[in-house]
């Protein structure tokens, strides 16, 4: 079953085939340069950018794979949540390539998606304890099965990706910053008493990460000279040894305090389980961070849990997440019409799907289908 997956939540415009879950392949184009000059997204910009990229993107997409339209079995577009004029532009291509194929359109959670980044390629045992940290979200889930997800906890204000964001951003590093702080902390070791980890001095799952930036803020106003001069440029700005040894510092102790305070709040989720949870999954632009990986690794270990992590490539904004979400939703005979409404970030995704019989598995190559 091919399946094309678009993906225009924010500021990442993508489209990508998966066959049975599998990865095909994606095109995806990267707004980051443009709204680096606004240092964060500008959503009425972001919007445009969709729209013109978009069409360019299917066109590579298709040439590239050497499939067509006509061999795609389903179309799965990510819903929300999201920035409204960003999702109503990948849902209004989606509606357009099934008003005009006739093949089912599937509305997908940005979020499960995400997680669902992590099980591509594997055989994931359920119950299981997702992790989600993103430029948007922080969040812990319990997942029953692929497709049933309980929200345990969340940001209450900053998600960890802005708290790394805004701290980047103190120290005038290039927009978005997380992976600078990462790149600059490496190899260096961190000041565990410089900044406070946050909001763990309570009995639940929630998160807030709005003091931590303030206390990177404050710090770095304590200290000018940690703010550097000019914005270098990016490429230039990923090398560790070319910045001096108090900057690293900072990103390290930073990295460090965010990587324990997940840690607290994840060994929590574990102690408070009700039943078993069998593994663990982590998902979302942060979670490529390195200190965060090796913290989760080291947590897996411990509870002697399989840990599920995505590449690299697919912890941020992708469309091979969405069109595998979509095969998982397909086989389990899950669709929308085209009423499909965009759902705007705050909102919860209302679970609207339409029960249709479930799509069959079967590879695109082993079928032979009208050019
Ligand atoms: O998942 P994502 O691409 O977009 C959202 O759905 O929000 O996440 C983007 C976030 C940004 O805040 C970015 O700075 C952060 O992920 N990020 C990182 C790293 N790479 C991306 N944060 C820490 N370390 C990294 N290596
Ligand atoms: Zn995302």
């Amino acid at each position: 079953m091919l399946c094309l997956g678009i993906e225009t939540s924010c500021d990442e415009t993508a489209v990508a085939l998966c066959d049975d879950g599998r990865p095909v392949l994606e095109k995806l184009a990267s707004q980051a340069g443009l709204h680096a000059l606004y240092g964060g997204v500008v959503p009425e910009l972001a919007s445009r950018e969709h729209l013109r990229r978009m069409g360019p993107l299917l066109d590579a997409l298709f040439a590239e794979s050497g499939l067509t339209l006509a061999q795609v079995d389903a179309v799965a577009v990510a819903r929300g949540p999201g920035l409204l004029g960003s999702l109503l532009v990948g849902l209004a291509v989606a509606k357009g390539l099934c008003l005009a194929t006739g093949k089912p359109l599937i509305g997908v959670d940005h979020l499960q998606a995400h997680l669902m980044a992590a099980a591509i390629g594997r055989e994931v045992a359920y119950p299981a304890l997702g992790l989600l940290i993103s430029g948007g979200h922080t969040q812990i889930v319990r997942l029953d099965s692929a497709l049933s997800m309980t929200v345990l906890g969340r940001t209450i204000d900053d998600a960890a990706g802005e708290a790394f964001d805004k701290a980047a951003k103190s120290l005038n590093l290039p927009y978005p910053g997380g992976i600078y702080v990462d790149r600059l902390g490496q190899g260096v070791e961190p000041d565990r008493r410089l900044f406070p980890r946050p909001y763990l001095d309570n009995d639940h799952l929630d998160f807030s990460f709005s003091g931590l930036k303030t206390a990177v803020a404050t710090f770095v106003a304590a200290h000018p000279e940690l703010r550097t001069q000019a914005m270098p440029d990016a490429e230039a700005a990923l090398e560790p040894q070319a910045w001096p040894m108090a900057i690293r510092v900072v990103c390290a102790s930073l990295n460090f305090a965010i990587a324990e305070t997940l840690r607290v709040k994840l060994q929590r989720a574990l102690d408070n389980q009700p039943g078993p949870v069998v593994s663990l999954l982590a998902a979302g632009g942060v979670a490529a961070n390195g200190p965060i990986r090796a913290m989760l690794a080291d947590l897996a270990g411990r509870n002697r849990l399989p840990l599920y992590l995505p590449q690299p490539a697919l912890c941020a904004d992708n469309a091979t997440m969405i069109a595998a979400t979509g095969c998982l939703l397909a086989r389990a005979g899950l669709v929308h019409d085209l009423t499909l409404s965009p759902i705007p970030r705050g909102r919860r995704i209302p679970w609207d799907y339409h029960s249709v019989a479930p799509m069959a598995r079967g590879s695109v190559d082993s079928r032979s289908v009208p050019q």
